[in-house]
């Protein structure tokens, strides 16, 4: 069990899907075709891969074709993944890989040109990107490969109406954050200008977008489970007081229909100085 069910993934599609920036995925889209033969085929290795919602992502939002790509999705979670077969099996080039990919150097990673990832790398370390920057600049020796990276949460979350606590709760929330999520300490907030430093400086082109979530009354059941997801993280927070801490709920619950919520995210798309 990792802790990330099929309905919560569900809940956050469609503020994932249009939070992502749109230039950045036909951006990616447009590079993986282009300087390659037409009948090319195109590996795309997702990590996290979840039920698929970056697949779902790119055959939504590109209209061009999807037949040349051939997709790996990477989890360590079989019912994830066994719903995203049963979900594309039969209208996608698919195959999934039950693993942990903690380990970069052990990952199917030989064929890819491009690595996609949603809603990760704010779960993973310093150390993981590192690993991941050497792996990419190895695998552009013999081809050049990409990275597509959405979704990283940037520490911001602003409501309305606000309330007294609200900073303390999303800085304890941020310091949950930087705990470890499997990878080691999380590098949190600090994934996305992290790894545009180190593909930056590795040499790979790096362009990067806001992709804030924007939630109001519509989205009453994600703000709901949100509330309740914060609520658990900081929980333990010594910072914070337990009743306290029941008030802000309580009130940013009595509001989640009639306020707003935004949450900060940034998308990545990092590409070989060679094409
Ligand atoms: C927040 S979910 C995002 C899923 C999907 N990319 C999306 O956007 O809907 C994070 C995903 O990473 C996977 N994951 C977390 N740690 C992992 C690890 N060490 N190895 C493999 N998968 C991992 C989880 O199982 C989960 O599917």
């Amino acid at each position: 069990m990792t802790g990330f069910s099929i309905d919560w993934l569900d809940l956050r599609e469609a503020a994932d899907r249009r939070s992502r920036n749109d230039k950045l995925l036909h951006q990616a889209r447009h590079w993986l075709g282009s300087d390659r033969e037409q009948t090319a085929e195109l590996n795309i290795v997702d990590l996290g891969a979840g039920t698929g919602s970056t697949l779902r992502a790119f055959s939504t939002a590109v209209e061009s074709d999807q037949k040349s790509l051939s997709w790996h999705l990477l989890d360590q979670d079989a019912a994830l993944l066994a719903e995203a077969t049963s979900r594309h099996g039969a209208s996608h080039r698919l195959q999934t890989y039950e693993l942990d990919i903690t380990n970069i150097f052990a990952l199917p990673l030989e064929d890819a040109d491009l690595i996609t990832a949603s809603a990760l790398f704010d779960l993973v370390s310093a150390d993981f990107i590192d690993a991941l920057v050497t792996a990419l600049r190895s695998r552009c020796q013999q081809k050049p490969a990409g990275l597509y990276a959405a979704l990283n949460y940037d520490g911001t979350t602003r409501w309305t109406p606000t309330h007294t606590l609200d900073q303390a709760v999303l800085d304890a929330f941020n310091r949950d954050q930087r705990n470890n999520k499997g990878f080691g300490l999380a590098l949190g907030p600090d994934a996305g200008p992290y790894m545009e430093l180190m593909f930056s400086r590795s040499g790979f082109r790096v362009f990067s977008a806001n992709s804030p979530w924007v939630l109001d009354g519509a989205d009453i059941k994600l703000v709901d489970a949100l509330i309740d997801g914060i609520g658990d993280a900081v929980s333990k927070d010594p910072a914070l007081d337990a009743s306290e801490l029941k008030g802000w709920i309580l009130f940013r619950k009595a509001h989640s229909l009639t306020g707003t919520c935004e949450v900060g995210h940034t998308d990545l798309l990092a590409l070989p100085d060679t094409v």
